[in-house]
């Protein structure tokens, strides 16, 4: 869209006469920012290119973008991006949304319908795929709206890890806890601090499996045991074809010689490629194996699949994930403080205040009260790695009743080390509106309710036909 040409050249006067900022273009008020021009390019050219700039990129942008344009320095770059962020911070515009009929109040847009799924799942957030996580983007608003930075984060219901990896890019402290022995293994992957030792240990891993790569030309047969025994756990035959069962033998014995960090960083890759690899059904999101080697994928396109035949490369996929990943972790530590505490436990969130003591945010989504079976949905990974979750421990496993109980408990337990917000995010349930109660229990704990923002679900991310929209509660204590 062409930007009109600045008629007058004196901004600061008109503001002062005009007595409104909202009267002044865009491009004026940013002449008023940064003061003046450099030689060759004046203020008014500057500002308009600025203002461009701004434009076509939706959002804060970085100071390395900003100093790329010709005649704005490192100062000018700063002033642009803190009045930028103080203008998010005080002056959200407040939007109206119409959920079945009721009007409600939202300050901001948390649905983040437009942003691609290339931003929400970038990073170190692809490292493996995980039921019912939240999109990073939520825990990134709500930090960057509650906190004062330098903050110590808490997530309770942990999951693999969003909030901890948004809290540390944002230059937080942050604890997380989860019953999913799995999940916890993700995130320290995840949130892993790399030393030169770690990249080297990376890259002889790279080298190793390199030149094991599959040869596309050649059949499956191309696999060369390098041990007899080709056992990965009690039934993993019906699971794994011999040659695939043999090369994930071969990774993992290979990744035992290095520290526990990196075998961990492996394992994790392996793992978010296991259930493709196995001969589980590819339309069946629990782990479930066909009636015969060929079956119709009913989820893609009705093709058939013959799992004596299909081409499964465990090398070449393996090592494009690990490559992927090292990438990514790299980037990670170079954009985040090192320092910061960013701490995964194994725990049971019941017991919040034993493994935390004291958190100044809490951002959170809980299971719902008819849970995801982890255990069940990553069962390969748990028999291969050895692992397990005690199904009383997982919160909704067992019940409304309970699932309440439950609930009441933690948000108490996060009541004790909480001095700051706490924000909720819970599916709406249209029949029993169970998210209320959690509400009422939030408000039992001693919080108070401050804020409320909805967040209409695509089709796509709904939970299912009982939940379309979700919520978020920000409490303070
Ligand atoms: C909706 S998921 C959270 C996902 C997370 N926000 C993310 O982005 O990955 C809920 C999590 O709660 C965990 N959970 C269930 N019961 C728990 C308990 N008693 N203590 C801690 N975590 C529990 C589950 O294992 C699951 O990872």
């Amino acid at each position: 869209m062409p930007v009109a040409k600045l008629t007058n050249n004196k901004p600061r006067e008109r503001l002062l006469t005009l007595k409104d900022p909202q009267k002044l273009k865009t491009e004026e008020l940013m002449a008023i920012l940064i003061g003046h021009g450099v030689k060759g390019r004046n203020v008014f050219d500057l500002s308009e290119y600025i203002v461009n700039f701004l434009r076509k990129n939706n959002e804060l942008p970085k100071i390395e973008d900003l100093v790329s344009i010709e005649g704005v320095g490192k100062v000018k770059a700063l002033q642009i991006i803190s009045a930028l962020e103080l203008g998010r911070r005080f002056y959200q515009e407040e939007t109206e949304k119409n959920i079945e009929g009721i009007k409600l109040k939202t300050k901001d847009d948390w649905d983040f319908a437009d942003v691609p799924l290339k931003v929400r799942q970038g990073g170190v957030h692809f490292f493996h795929h995980y039921t019912a996580k939240f999109i990073p983007q939520i825990p990134e608003k709500f930090i960057r709206k509650y906190s004062k930075g330098n903050d110590i984060v808490v997530d309770p219901f942990m999951g693999c890890g969003t909030t901890l990896i948004t809290a540390k890019l944002l230059g937080n402290h942050s604890y997380g806890v989860d019953t999913n022995p799995l999940a916890v293994k993700i995130s320290e992957t995840k949130t892993m601090v790399v030393n030169e030792r770690s990249v080297k240990e990376i890259d002889d891993f790279i080298r190793w499996i390199s030149s094991r790569r599959e040869n596309y030309n050649r059949t499956n047969s191309s696999y060369r045991a390098e041990e007899k025994d080709i056992f990965l756990f009690e039934g993993s035959k019906d699971w794994f074809r011999e040659d695939v069962a043999g090369k994930v033998k071969n990774i993992l014995n290979r990744a035992k010689s290095y520290s526990p960090d990196i075998q961990n960083f492996i394992k994790v890759g392996v793992s978010d490629l296991l259930k493709g690899m196995s001969n589980a059904r590819m339309d069946a999101n629990v782990p479930t194996l066909p009636p015969c080697p060929v079956y119709i994928d009913k989820k893609h396109y009705y093709r058939e699949v013959n799992n004596k035949t299909r081409n499964i490369p465990v090398y070449s996929r393996v090592l494009s994930q690990v490559l992927r990943m090292k990438r990514a972790i790299l980037e990670f530590n170079k954009e985040t403080d090192r320092r910061l505490i960013c701490k995964p436990i194994l725990g049971d969130a019941r017991e919040l205040s034993k493994y935390i003591k004291s958190c100044n945010l809490v951002i959170t989504s809980p299971p719902y009260w008819s849970a995801q079976n982890y255990q069940k949905l990553h069962m390969l990974s748990f028999k291969l790695f050895g692992l397990k979750i005690d199904e009383e421990d997982e919160v909704g496993r067992n019940g409304h009743g309970r699932y309440q109980e439950d609930m009441a408990k933690i948000q108490s337990e996060i009541a004790k080390i909480l001095k700051g917000y706490y924000g909720l995010v819970i599916g709406e349930d249209t029949r029993d509106q169970e998210h209320l109660r959690v509400v009422e229990s939030a408000k039992r704990a001693g919080f108070k309710l401050v804020d409320t923002f909805v967040r209409r679900l695509s089709n796509q991310t709904a939970f299912s036909k009982q939940i379309k929209d979700e919520f978020i509660y920000v409490f303070k204590i």
